[in-house]
């Protein structure tokens, strides 16, 4: 196994192409200047006007729309996109402290499931993804292909053929010089970033292995006998109760405890695991959607280091979010107070924060995004975190199928759980839930 942050030529890395991950973000991080192609923001100067166009104005877009306005002075509020009109009226309710930074008169709201269309035709410079993830490749291509910067929630896609659609958008995103900004937030959270930065420069020595969990309860979860309302079409029933459906969500894994995927992937320098084997199911749900409620995955990395994951949404049970990555010089504990306790277990590093630093990371995040795009330079995550949703896939699939499943098996396969082409109004039935031995890899 190669030392974290030895040179990046020689570690595996999570995509297929020949430029490592560590270069990538390596990359990204340094930002490419736009050159030869059209920018709204050198065409506009560098203190021009942004307008942002909102496409899923749930919490978390709502959120979002409340980061990047905070980002930048000169930021406006001009375009909203939801399939439900009433998403709409609550997030522009939720945003009223912003006064004339939000311009969304009633012709520039939008809904249904061409919202996103006409928000990216409306004029706006920059979008906010945070619709299900089960539309995010639609989303996203429809974006870059538009020209428009992206910021763009987790994760990126529920399936893989989701995720091949990602990773197209990401490089047709680098040729035309549009940014893509990601929503793993955790990884601009000030102190867990001084952590990790600890793991990935070696300081703390070889990784021996992770241990990561994200245990809570399931959000909005369908109840034990809830059905489809009578007239009303299965698309539009599944929307409304989008986290229990794999097709929009992707499940629990990838929706939620994708993030402590993510730091798996953080620690281990981005580079490509071999494997995984896993297991989960339904433990405690009843109701009539398809996602389990637990996973526990082994994801095996090169030189034998074995990284845990376990996933649990089981109300009124322990909850936690932990990560400890156990390195050759100590153990680094995350993400909150992040510290490092030395061989001996006792604490020897703990994060703190600096006097006016910002440590919110939704914040971070959108500050950062937004002071690379004044200064002309486009970050792409694109294809970072488009492998971080394949590691999420990796582990759900191990315990979907039974199966040991390898990288290249998720690389060569073509899963694709639901066409681009569906409307509101349309029938789509529940998938079976799968079950292990039997599930196939599609
Ligand atoms: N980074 C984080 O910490 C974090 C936290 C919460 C959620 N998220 C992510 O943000 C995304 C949204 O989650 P949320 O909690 O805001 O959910 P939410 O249910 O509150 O909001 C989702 C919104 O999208 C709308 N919608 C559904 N289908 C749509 C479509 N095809 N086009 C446009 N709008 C559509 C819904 O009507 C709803 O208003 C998810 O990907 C989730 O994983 C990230």
């Amino acid at each position: 196994m190669q030392r974290i942050g030895a040179s990046p030529s020689r570690i595996p890395v999570m995509n297929s192409t020949s430029v490592s991950r560590r270069q990538l973000l390596a990359g990204t991080a340094a930002t490419a200047v736009i050159a030869g192609f059209p920018s709204l923001l050198l065409a506009q100067g560098n203190t021009a006007k942004l307008k942002i166009g909102l496409i899923g104005c749930g919490g978390r877009g709502t959120g979002a729309a409340e980061q990047a306005l905070n980002a930048d002075p000169n930021v406006v509020l001009w375009a909203v996109g939801d399939a439900f009109p009433e998403s709409i009226q609550s997030s522009l309710n939720g945003l009223k402290s912003f006064g004339a930074k939000v311009d969304v008169p009633a012709e520039r709201q939008f809904s249904g499931l061409d919202a996103y269309q006409k928000v990216l035709e409306s004029g706006v410079d920059v979008v906010l993804l945070a619709a299900p993830p089960g539309f995010r490749p639609q989303h996203l291509r429809a974006a870059v292909e538009a020209g428009k910067h992206v910021f763009s929630e987790k994760p990126m896609a529920v399936d893989v053929a989701g995720v091949k659609s990602v990773m197209e958008s990401a490089k047709l995103a680098k040729q035309k010089g549009v940014a893509i900004q990601h929503g793993y937030c955790w990884r601009f959270a000030p102190g867990v970033r001084e952590l990790y930065g600890k793991i990935t420069s070696g300081e703390l020595g070889r990784v021996h292995s992770v241990y990561g969990t994200y245990m809570g309860s399931p959000p909005k979860p369908l109840q034990p006998g809830m059905t489809k309302p009578d007239g009303m079409a299965d698309v539009e029933w599944q929307l409304r109760w989008w986290n229990n459906f794999e097709w929009t969500s992707g499940g629990p894994l990838l929706e939620q405890a994708v993030h402590t995927v993510d730091k798996i992937a953080w620690s281990m320098g981005d580079a490509a695991p071999i494997a995984a084997v896993a297991n989960g199911g339904r433990a405690i749900r009843t109701d009539a959607g398809n996602v389990y409620d637990h996973y526990n995955i082994a994801y095996e990395y090169p030189g034998g280091v074995i990284c845990h994951l376990g996933e649990r949404q089981f109300p009124g049970c322990h909850t936690e979010v932990v990560d400890r990555i156990y390195c050759e010089k100590g153990t680094a504990v995350a993400p909150n107070t992040p510290m490092v306790l030395g061989p001996d277990g006792k604490r020897s590093w703990m994060y703190r924060a600096p006097a006016g630093m910002e440590q919110n990371m939704y914040q971070v995040c959108h500050n950062e995004f937004f002071a690379s795009l004044r200064k002309g330079e486009i970050i792409n995550t694109g294809e970072y975190m488009a492998n971080s949703t394949m590691l999420g896939l990796l582990g759900r699939e191990a315990a979907h199928t039974g199966q040991r499943v390898t990288w290249d098996q998720m690389w060569a396969a073509g899963q694709d759980h639901a066409p681009d082409t569906l409307k509101m109004g349309d029938s789509f039935a529940i998938a079976p839930v799968p079950v292990p031995g039997v599930h196939k890899l599609a």
